[in-house]
């Protein structure tokens, strides 16, 4: 067992290993190179009968844990979307774990509370969303997207199915885009609606939904007796950060009394640009709305910003009251344990206030506007190489492209090839990319986003991708 002497001790190890890691992340392989099992072998099946020296059980985790991570944290970091952290973030996860308060009512924790509720506003604010939003902190934008369906569920109904399940209520429909997130369908499959009740609306060639395509699809919904609810809009598509057109699906849902809902889990951390906030013209018009700052705002998962345009909707749909839970406050305070899934809650408006505080929201707009420069260059850079197609406007920091060298349109043998090339670039443990497909193209993913990575970095990925797709030739 540890004491607090030796706690003291290993807790200087620790961030001074924190540190070297931070500073050597370099040195490691970005994408893990174990095979599966391999870690799952240096585990014992059962656990200690006794307590094992700290210094035993860090030897272990340098030996055993650290060659099974994949970095994110890597400067060559280029797949999914990143999930970035920052040293003041790391330090404020620290002290959450310290407190280890549990914050699902403001007196279990008022300053866990009032400052969720003030850098919500914080964020409101910075990226230019309505200022009668509320935003409370969900884990994740798959919760926010489950919390916005039940949400969109109760106020349809009048609270109906809270109070009596599902019997008796029509057939309701809800609608995305082809190229929405998974967690969309998902949501819908938890919130009851069954998966087939989900219409995936066709999109535009910038693979954006087509609003006439929405609109037709609630007419006939209608003529045949369904009862149309919710449309979930997608601000930065995952497959290519395709933006679709708020305004104009606001006024359809608005014609036909639906509830919206927008899902910019990557992109919302961008809104802290005001030149690209265009992307979000219309969102006065919708009902909720996440953005994940543990994507691209430096803050470590999980910490998704979620909000609504009424919040006394989202507390009733939630909220439950056993004794134990009844305080003198009452509802003159924000009870977060109301305003989602979760009854017990972590204290993660703590990092979020380090980072805005640390970064202040000039470097925040910098570093992330020198983002999209970088992933523009590297757009560019494969648009002007002839052996190289990019394949989908890349308004953020993500470009999509493919190696076509011989300008084939095989696109069997052009998918395989690009497979083979991204199996290849993630071995070379140099950096990490990510594909999609995109209609029937096996497509490679560039993303910037990553707090360590500079503009040279995005060059050696450049570099690295295409040497890589040379020696496949031969
Ligand atoms: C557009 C979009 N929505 C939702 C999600 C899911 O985010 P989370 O992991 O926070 O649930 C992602 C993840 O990449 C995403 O890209």
């Amino acid at each position: 067992m540890i004491n607090l002497n030796d706690f003291r001790t290993h807790g200087h190890q620790l961030i001074d290993w924190v540190a070297d890691y931070f500073e050597n992340i370099q040195t490691y392989p970005v994408q893990s190179q174990v095979a599966p099992g391999d870690i799952l072998q240096q585990l014992p099946a059962a656990a200690p009968a006794h307590g094992e020296d700290f210094d035993r059980i860090f030897e272990d985790f340098q030996k055993i844990i650290m060659p099974g991570i994949t970095h994110w944290q890597h400067p060559g970091w280029h797949g999914y979307f990143t999930a970035n952290n920052s040293y003041p973030s790391v330090l404020a996860e620290l002290l959450t774990a310290a407190l280890g308060a549990q914050c699902m009512s403001w007196s279990t924790s008022p300053a866990a509370t009032e400052l969720e509720q003030r850098v919500m506003e914080w964020l409101r604010d910075m990226t230019g969303l309505p200022r009668h939003f509320s935003g409370v902190i969900q884990d994740s934008a798959s919760t926010a997207t489950l919390v916005s369906l039940l949400t969109a569920r109760e106020t349809k109904t009048n609270y109906a199915i809270n109070a009596g399940g599902f019997q008796s209520q029509p057939s309701f429909t809800l609608y995305c885009s082809e190229q929405a997130h998974s967690s969309i369908e998902r949501a819908v499959k938890i919130a009851g609606f069954g998966r087939e009740s989900l219409r995936k609306i066709a999109v535009d060639e910038n693979f954006a939904l087509l609003p006439t395509a929405l609109d037709e699809a609630i007419i006939s919904d209608l003529s045949a007796g369904h009862v149309p609810l919710a449309v979930i809009a997608a601000i930065g598509t995952t497959g290519s950060t395709a933006v679709d057109p708020l305004k104009e699906i606001g006024t359809i849902c608005q014609k036909h009394n639906l509830w919206l809902h927008v899902d910019a889990a990557w992109a919302g951390s961008a809104m802290v640009l005001p030149e690209l906030r265009y992307m979000i013209d219309g969102v006065e018009m919708t009902d909720s709305y996440v953005f994940n700052p543990h994507k691209w705002m430096f803050t470590n998962f999980d910490a998704s910003a979620y909000f609504v345009a009424d919040k006394a909707a989202l507390i009733r749909t939630f909220e439950i009251l056993p004794e134990y839970l009844k305080t003198k406050e009452g509802d003159t305070v924000n009870n977060y344990r109301d305003w989602g899934i979760q009854l017990g809650r972590r204290f993660r408006a703590l990092k979020l206030w380090f980072v805005i505080r640390s970064y202040g929201v000039d470097a925040l707009r910098q570093t992330i506007g020198n983002h999209i420069r970088w992933a523009t260059d590297f757009g560019r850079w494969v648009d002007e190489d002839a052996q190289w197609e990019l394949l989908a406007p890349a308004p953020l920091a993500t470009a999509c492209f493919r190696y076509n060298p011989h300008r084939s349109d095989d696109e069997a043998a052009l998918n395989k090839l690009n497979q083979r090339l991204l199996e290849s670039v993630n071995r070379s443990g140099m950096i990490f990319i990510s594909h999609t497909t995109l209609g029937t193209k096996y497509t490679l993913r560039m993303v910037v986003g990553q707090t360590h990575t500079q503009q040279h970095h995005v060059a050696l990925a450049w570099e690295v991708i295409k040497t890589t797709a040379r020696k496949l030739e031969h």
